[in-house]
């Protein structure tokens, strides 16, 4: 068996576009293999007198040939490529031994030492494409190849794989939504932002823990305490995210939750576009359903909530700057959802109790959501405003109002961590 290590598999890009890749079988290999296969614009026929619904679904949407009888000796004339991986043995041994008198590469799944060819564990990320392939004294090792191969991908999407003059540190700015809190809910693409980033400026909410990471070259700055002089607080953040950029930094501008939900992240947009700053927007999961989740309250809930609803509640319903139409919130019997709602959540329960809300809808409020410290306390309409007061609930807060609140009740999450998503 020594001949693995003696005569390793040759590793190659196959270019197949345009050129006939033959499948023998259409069960879970094929359908594991074929989205790699249809991206490389090959012209691929499946023969298989059967195959699953998601390869079936390739074929009616026309990305492939569907023969739907058994293999044909024959059927590898002119082609480049085969994958025999059908549950009938003696088609495969026949379109194994048809492809080696053709000399076409041949790939077999039930049977490697039979195959000229092996197909790697793969994956991708920003344009580079890793593929493994383990072998060892006693021949191929797949489940090696994967977690190598999944080791690889992880540290180039989170950018500790790059090596520092291969990163791509295009000045310019990224507003990223960094997620609830847990450093884990920040997106791929925003973790690797952030580990390209020359300069962050974060605010208070989201992952802070993600801060501690950055290498000691990385300036990173508190959003609160950027020094405003005549400026408001937002327009002197927008010159410290354009005075970066202009002296040629990658900046990160890392938020909470979404950039774009209460994050005032297009007015940080339209600063940079009105000095011609080039500027990425990451979405990042939102507090308004994560924070929630994470204490085991659904927004929605088949037979229950139809809709959810995400106020602000920074002005209380009473203030001439109230955007918010409250006589129509309370009328509404799907789920409420208020961000920046601790301090006057007294003067809007009574508000939608005074618009017709049943005073004993439940409430939930969720303290420091997805972090070691969250914590949930239950309240009704009616009572929710001496609760708070009571509990001593302090912001960062989402406050749920609806029907919702009840239905996950049953044992508590272990943690933050540990909630179970609820499915409808
Ligand atoms: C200025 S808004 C920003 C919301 C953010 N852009 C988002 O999509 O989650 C801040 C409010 O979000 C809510 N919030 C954000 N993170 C939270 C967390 N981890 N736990 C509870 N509430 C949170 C609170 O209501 C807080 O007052």
């Amino acid at each position: 068996m020594a001949e693995y290590d003696e005569h390793p598999a040759y590793p190659v890009g196959l270019r197949l576009n345009g050129r006939r890749v033959v499948i023998v079988g259409g069960g879970q290999v094929a359908q594991r293999r074929l989205p790699a296969l249809i991206a490389t614009g090959a012209d691929i026929t499946l023969v298989s007198p059967s195959a699953t619904a998601s390869v079936e679904a390739m074929a009616d949407a026309g990305e492939i040939r569907w023969e739907r009888r058994r293999y044909q000796d024959g059927d590898l004339t002119d082609t480049w490529y085969a994958l025999v991986a059908s549950s009938d043995a003696a088609a495969n041994d026949a379109a194994s031994a048809e492809a080696e008198r053709t000399r076409t590469w041949c790939v077999r799944s039930d049977d490697a030492e039979a195959a000229t060819a092996w197909t790697p564990a793969t994956g991708r990320s920003e344009g580079i494409t890793i593929a493994v392939l383990t072998t060892t004294s006693h021949g191929r090792d797949p489940r090696h190849s994967a977690a190598v191969r999944d080791a690889i991908v992880e540290g180039l999407r989170d950018g500790t794989l790059a090596a520092p003059h291969h990163r791509t540190r295009a000045p310019g700015v990224a507003l990223v939504g960094g997620g609830p809190g847990d450093p884990d809910l920040i997106t791929v693409r925003g973790r690797r932002l952030l580990a390209e980033a020359d300069v962050v400026i974060a605010d208070r909410l989201g992952p802070r823990d993600l801060l501690d990471e950055l290498p000691p070259h990385v300036e990173v700055i508190d959003a609160a305490k950027i020094p405003y002089g005549r400026y408001m607080a937002q327009e002197a953040i927008n010159q410290a995210l354009i005075d970066h950029a202009k002296a040629g930094k990658s900046v990160v501008r890392l938020k909470g939750g979404d950039p774009f939900v209460f994050g005032r992240g297009m007015e940080e947009a339209q600063a940079l576009a009105a000095e011609g700053i080039a500027c990425t927007v990451v979405p990042g999961i939102s507090s308004s359903i994560s924070v929630p989740g994470a204490a085991g309250i659904p927004v929605t809930h088949r037979g229950v909530a139809h809709e959810f609803t995400v106020v602000s509640g920074h002005v209380a319903p009473e203030d001439p700057r109230s955007l918010v139409d409250w006589k129509a919130l309370a009328q509404l019997r799907g789920t409420l959802v208020l961000l920046m709602a601790v301090d006057k959540i007294g003067a809007i329960s009574r508000a939608l109790i005074a618009h017709g809300k049943s005073p004993e809808t439940p409430v939930a409020l969720v303290q420091e959501g997805t972090t070691a410290a969250q914590r949930r306390v239950d309240a009704t309409l009616a009572d929710v405003g001496e609760r708070v007061v009571a509990e001593d609930v302090r912001p960062p807060a989402v406050i749920v109002i609806g029907e919702v609140v009840g239905v996950g009740t049953g044992p508590e999450p272990a943690g933050p961590l540990d909630a179970e998503p609820l499915e409808g």
